[in-house]
């Protein structure tokens, strides 16, 4: 028996890094899992890791995609909306454009298109789980765009839990991650992540696996909303 036998999860950004580790996670706990990206390649790459997983390719700005696919699903028991769903430009606010600085804004308005389109479709005892990240909780330099998407994911949070309880609605601040968010690095990711893993408490940056505990975390205890975890091996403490 597992915690979830016969639930129903949905995954946005669910064929990379957090998202994939949670689809995995939710899916040795006995759900049927449906994970979705926008790219077939890591589609395909996923689904033929795990064929029990249903990879479907979707964009989370797309209205209708989103809708159809919540219909398909029916009745949903819990939702995570990991998808980084932005372009993101990491540079002091005075020297970035205002198209750059509303670029990162995309992650909040993927993250409200799959909450309006999906909280319908949950349970009464449903959660939906969001994904920030530290630098809406630490400032950073170069990070202000990152960081007001952030806050602005951890403020709905709040807001949309007194809108829709019983269901609930918690938040999963990441530090650093070594995850496919840094593939660009190229063969410098395991260097760069070391290094930066040096600056954090524990001395090292987090495993995908961490975050997807901690989501969980958020989908399996009945009496947690409204809440922002943050597991980022200590690196908000001075
Ligand atoms: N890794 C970190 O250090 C860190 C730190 C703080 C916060 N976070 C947050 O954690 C979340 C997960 O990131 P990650 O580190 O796991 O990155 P990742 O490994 O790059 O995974 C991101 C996933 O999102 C999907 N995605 C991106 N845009 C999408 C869209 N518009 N529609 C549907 N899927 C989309 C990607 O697939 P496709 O490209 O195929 O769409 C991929 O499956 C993000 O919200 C990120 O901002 C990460």
């Amino acid at each position: 028996m597992g915690a979830f036998d016969n639930q129903n999860v949905i995954v946005t950004g669910g064929t990379s890094g957090i998202g994939l580790a949670t689809a995995i996670k939710a899916r040795e706990a006995g759900a049927n899992v449906w994970a979705v990206s926008r790219t077939e390649s890591k589609i395909s790459a996923a689904s033929a890791d795990h064929p029990d997983i249903n990879f479907q390719q979707l964009d989370t700005h797309d209205h209708e995609g989103l809708k159809a696919l919540f219909e398909s699903v029916g009745s949903v028991d819990h939702i995570v909306s990991a998808a980084t769903g932005a372009e993101r430009t990491m540079k002091p606010f005075m020297e970035q454009t205002d198209e750059q600085f509303r670029g990162a804004f995309e992650k909040f308005w993927s993250y409200t298109n799959v909450a309006r389109l999906g909280v319908p479709f949950l349970t009464e005892k449903g959660s939906l789980t969001f994904v920030s990240g530290i630098p809406a909780r630490k400032a950073n330099v170069g990070m202000s765009s990152v960081s007001c998407t952030g806050c602005a994911v951890e403020g709905l949070t709040r807001a949309l839990a007194l809108e829709i309880a019983p269901k609930r609605v918690n938040v999963v601040a990441p530090g650093i991650i070594s995850t496919g968010m840094f593939d660009g690095l190229g063969d410098k990711k395991a260097d760069v992540l070391a290094n930066m893993g040096k600056g954090v408490l524990l001395g090292r940056v987090g495993e995908a696996e961490e975050i997807a505990a901690a989501i969980f975390l958020c989908m399996t205890n009945t009496f947690m909303t409204g809440v922002t975890i943050d597991v980022d091996g200590g690196a908000l403490l001075p």
